[in-house]
Order: structure tokens, then sequence, then C-alpha cells
């Protein structure tokens, strides 16, 4: 008889963001008539930029001509969209990133769960709490977490790092030595993010103690201030202790359309093997690329009319997310983020829980946010509401929160 990864059943719930659809779901079937704005999920809600559009268009009409027509893509991805990510992403940011060491995929939620199978089975793995809970339940489901306590909603092997108001939002360096970081920066959910000089000293610590930093820079495009990295290979010693791993969704809008990238450079090897050829080897063997349509719409990212295009719809939700800001402010909540990222946490009101919080502004205001607890123990108390609404739902949304 077929013995099941159990694992799986140490998973308390579902994931985060299916059980507030089911939530939601629930709420909006008993009451019909109520309004409902999203600013739960990060998902974006505006048009895909034309520039994309017609890229995208120009690729379809290849395929249906036998001269011009795509199978299979390269595993490791097409050479003209690597060579895009790694002139404008990383050699126009000074980094040394050469296009062999972009591995493209279908998008940097997949990446970033699957980036664990090159690590073994008792590597200790340190998450920023609150944390996206992808890198946590990724672990869970290898076995590498040890058991959950209801209590504090930890897993026992599990390094934990607070970041809350006390701290600014900065996680500090773990007393116990991990071998594996997970950093999210700009932080999604707290929407704050850390200096350059700050994720210098990350890199330091990762080469001093032999661990590995998995950086998610899904939010980078929403970064304003001076001070801030693009890249962590904008530090030096990145190129020996750390796999970034980026996201189209965010920066033009391919929520719904699927591609990312992780970068591995060759200088990344522990126990004298390459974390390059690792990955390689796995991409090859269950990937098959992703398609030539969505590649070619990768590309026209980095097209002058796709820059400008994508400019201002950073800006615009960007707009979006000072409206919440201030909206909160005005309605006196503490708030944070929404500066170098598209994410607002607030504290919740009279010590309110955050789950709490979530069904008041869903029954009074009906407005969906996420609850601080989903993404981790230190997550309570707080708030996140998202900058990814159309400008009048956002603007809605928060009129209805300040007249509570
Ligand atoms: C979020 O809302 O945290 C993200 O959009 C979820 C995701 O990127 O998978």
């Amino acid at each position: 008889m077929l013995k099941v990864n159990d694992n799986f059943q140490k998973l308390p719930g579902s994931y985060l963001f299916s059980t507030i659809a089911k939530k939601v779901a629930a709420y909006s079937e008993a009451n019909p008539d109520k309004k409902i704005i999203r600013l739960g999920i990060g998902d974006v809600t505006q048009p895909l930029a034309p520039a994309i559009i017609a890229a995208m268009h120009k690729a379809v009409d290849e395929m249906g001509a036998t001269e011009t027509f795509h199978g299979y893509a390269p595993d490791l991805g097409y050479e003209f969209l690597r060579n895009a990510i790694a002139d404008n992403d990383y050699k126009a940011r000074g980094c040394d990133i050469s296009a062999d060491e972009i591995f493209v995929s279908d998008g940097a939620k997949s990446d970033s769960g699957n980036i664990q199978e090159l690590f073994s089975a008792d590597a200790k793995i340190a998450v920023c709490d609150p944390v996206y809970p992808v890198y946590v339940d990724s672990n869970v489901m290898a076995g590498r977490t040890g058991t959950y306590d209801e209590n504090t909603g930890m897993w026992s092997d599990v390094i934990y790092m607070p970041c809350a108001m006390e701290n600014h939002f900065v996680p500090e360096f773990p007393k116990e030595t991990p071998d594996v970081i997970y950093l999210c920066l700009p932080n999604n959910p707290t929407g704050t993010t850390i200096t350059k000089a700050q994720l210098q000293e990350w890199v330091n610590y990762a080469n001093k103690n032999g661990a590995l930093i998995i950086y998610d820079g899904a939010y980078e495009a929403y970064i304003s201030e001076e001070n801030v990295a693009h890249s962590i290979y904008e530090c030096e010693g990145a190129r020996t202790c750390a796999i970034e791993i980026k996201s189209f969704s965010k920066n033009a809008g391919f929520t719904g359309v699927r591609l990312g990238y992780t970068v591995v450079p060759k200088d990344l090897s522990y126990e004298g093997v390459s974390l390059h050829g690792m990955w390689a080897r796995r991409h090859g063997t269950k990937f098959n690329g992703a398609p030539y349509i969505i590649q070619r719409a990768g590309e026209a990212v980095y097209s002058p009319e796709g820059k400008a295009q994508l400019k201002q719809q950073v800006a615009y939700y960007m707009n979006n997310a000072r409206v919440i800001l201030e909206g909160l402010k005005e309605a006196g909540y503490t708030v944070f983020g929404g500066v170098n990222a598209p994410y607002i946490w607030l504290k919740t009101p009279e010590r309110m829980g955050s789950w709490e919080f979530f069904d008041y502004l869903l029954e009074t205001a009906n407005v969906v946010g996420t609850p601080g607890a989903g993404f981790g123990p230190s997550g309570e108390g707080y708030f996140r509401l998202t900058a990814f609404g159309s400008y009048e739902n956002t603007v809605a949304a928060l009129e209805r929160i300040k007249a509570l």
C-alpha cells in the first residue's frame, strides 16, 4: 500500500490566500447585496502594458507559421530574454551576473517553493517573521521543519527572525547559525525594507557562516529610496552566498501570465558542489521551459516603450499606496510600508487580533485585507492592505474605513 508524504498532514489549514478566498466567498454568498472591495492578495488589476500585448500578438502569429513556429523552449530560457535580463537588471546596475547564470521559469512562487530541493533534509532554515508563507510551507512539505506548536504558531526546527515595529522590521542575526536564510526585500508582507548597507551586513554574515541567502526581489520595481539595493548582487561578496529570485508579476502585471527567473551564480558552491549545476540539472529534468509567447512578453518588459509604460503602472499602484497610507493615518491607524513596496502594514486597533480585525473589516466596511497572523506569529496584531487594487476601489475602501 502506498505510503503518502505525511509531512503534508503537518501543515495547519490551507494556504493563507485560499483560506481568505473561502471566507470571502462564504460572506459574499450570505450577503449578495454587499459590494466587497478586495485589498487582500497582492494580485494586480491593471491590464498588461501595450508593448507587452504587441509582443505577445506577434509571438502568437509566429506560432501559427511553420517557419517561425517554436516547440519546446530551451529549459533554461531563450537567450533573447536571458540577455535582456542580464543587461537591464544586472549589468546596468553594475552587478556581475551573466546570462548563463539566469534560469527563466514560470514564476517566482514556483522557484521559491522548488529551490529547497537543493538542500539536505536536515538543512536549517531561517525566516523573517512575518514571512511569505511559501518559504515555510514548502520546507514543511519536505520534512525540514520539525513539529508545529499550535500555541505559538511556530515550527520546532525553523529559526524565526521577528520583524516588528520595535526593531523597525529589520531582522536581526539569529543566535543559532542557519544553513539557509530567506530574505524578501522590499518585504512582503510588511512593505518595509532595509538599506543597502544593512543588506551588505547580511551578505557578510552569510559568507562568514557558510550560509546561503535566498533573496526574493519580487517587489524591487517599487523601490523609491536611493539607499536601497535593487539586487543583492549590488553587495560585495553576494556571488558566493546568494541566490536571487525575481518575478514579472508585480513589476509587469504577469500574475495571470506567469514568468519569473532565478539567478544562481557559478561561484556558489557548498561541499565542493556547484548549486548552479544542481539547479540546471533540476530545471532540465522537471521543467520544459516557459512558453515562447510569454518569454517574448518578458522581453518586451525591457524595451524602451515597455519600460516607460511599466514605470507609469508602478506609479499608479504607488499612488494607491499613498491613498492608503494617508487615509489610514487620517483614521488614526499606525502604519508602515507603502514607500518602497505596494503593501501597507498596519497595527490593528484596540489590541484586536488580526483575524478578528479581518472579520470586522469584512463585515462592517466590506473590505478584504490580509491578517498579519497568517504570515507568522509576529504578524499577530498587524494587518496588510495591498495597493494593487484599482484607484477607484482604493479610494472607496479608504472612505469606508475612515467612516467606521
Ligand atoms: C501576496 O499577496 O502575498 C502575493 O501576491 C502572493 C503571491 O505572490 O503568491
